[in-house]
């Protein structure tokens, strides 16, 4: 990653107030993406990936507070910013695409007009320019005969050519930043693999920075430079891929790899982590995921674990990490 990240996220937290109780999402979440980089982010479901990255976009329904120490983009400081200017920020800075391409399309504006509007939004361009680039767009986003299909309505559309559009809207405004909130998810692997490449070439060639959510390590390890796991809000993990792949510090990250099933096997049974994530209405105290690990001890049941480095770029929030030796209790 370069010195000055593109993302630098610092304490983000996403809260429930209900009652008299306050209960977080997502709690104390940091994590860094650099220009051109590909952050996997990954987590069963439930564990606050997709409340995170609406966090991020403000995309979040009024029940739900969002604090952070720092949210910088190139620089530029997000997290104090008014609705006005985060607006405006969020059009050209962050771009967004979902697992739902037809919920987050106008049903009634054709393809073509819908990418042109957000290009006279963000940049003033005049209403033919703005049709040309919205077809040069299509183009790009691997659309055949873009002239013509800009035309069409989202119904006309195929599933993937249908991502294909949305990644296409959430380009128009030229954001530095496209965070996929499990894009492929409801895709079959082939359109999936298609999508996928795309993802790659537009990192490649327009530098585009993207934060990408799946619950699906295969996915993460052909795609991502670098991986974040999430359990119950909060970050077990982060380090480049190989890192966290190859040797999982924290047994949660530890135990999802192992799950995944290895490309190409026939698996009669799907191994899962035993046990279920907490409730948010039950978060155990210190570390979440201890009821659940092999490795607990008394310290995770009572203090939650920091994010500590366990080599350059590579941090884990876990008192007893995967291959270490269990630490013998102080005698008296
Ligand atoms: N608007 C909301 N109000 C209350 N709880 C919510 C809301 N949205 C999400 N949650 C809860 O936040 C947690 C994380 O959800 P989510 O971010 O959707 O998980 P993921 O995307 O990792 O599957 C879940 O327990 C979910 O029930
Ligand atoms: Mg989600």
């Amino acid at each position: 990653m370069t010195a000055l990240p593109l993302l630098d996220v610092q304490g983000l937290s996403v809260s429930l107030h209900d009652g008299r109780e306050t209960r977080h999402i997502v709690d104390d979440l940091s994590l860094q993406v650099g220009e051109g980089e590909i952050l996997g982010l990954v987590g069963e479901s439930g564990s606050g990936k997709t409340v995170a990255c609406r966090a991020l976009m403000r995309l979040l329904p009024e029940a739900l507070s969002i604090s952070a120490r720092r949210i910088t983009l190139a620089g530029d400081e997000l997290a104090s910013l008014g609705v006005a200017d985060f607006a405006r920020v969020r059009g050209r800075g962050i771009g967004m695409i979902f697992q739902n391409p037809a919920s987050h399309l106008d049903p009634v504006m054709r393809i073509g007009a819908q990418i042109a509007e957000t290009i006279r939004f963000a940049r003033g361009a005049s209403r033919r320019e703005a049709k040309a680039e919205a077809i040069e767009l299509l183009r790009q986003v691997g659309i055949p005969d873009p002239a013509r299909r800009a035309e069409a309505f989202t119904h006309e559309f195929s599933g993937g050519m249908r991502q294909r559009a949305m990644i296409a809207v959430a380009l128009a405004s030229n954001p530095k930043l496209l965070i996929a909130d499990e894009p492929t998810t409801a895709l079959d692997v082939t359109v999936q693999a298609q999508i996928l490449r795309l993802l790659t070439e537009l990192r490649d060639r327009r530098g585009l920075s993207i934060i990408f959510v799946t619950h699906d390590l295969g996915v993460v390890s052909q795609l991502c430079d670098r991986i974040a796991v999430l359990y119950a809000g909060r970050m077990c993990e982060i380090g480049p891929k190989r890192a966290i792949l190859g040797r999982p510090r924290h047994p949660y990250a530890a135990g999802l790899i192992a799950c995944q099933p290895a490309a190409g096997a026939t698996l009669t049974r799907l191994r899962t982590i035993e046990g279920q994530p907490p409730s948010l209405h039950a978060m155990p105290s210190g570390c979440r995921f201890n009821p659940r690990c092999p490795n607990a001890q008394g310290d995770c049941r009572s203090v939650q674990p920091p994010l500590d480095p366990v080599e350059p770029g590579h941090l884990a929030a876990c008192f007893h990490q995967v291959g270490t030796t269990p630490r013998l209790g102080c005698a008296a």
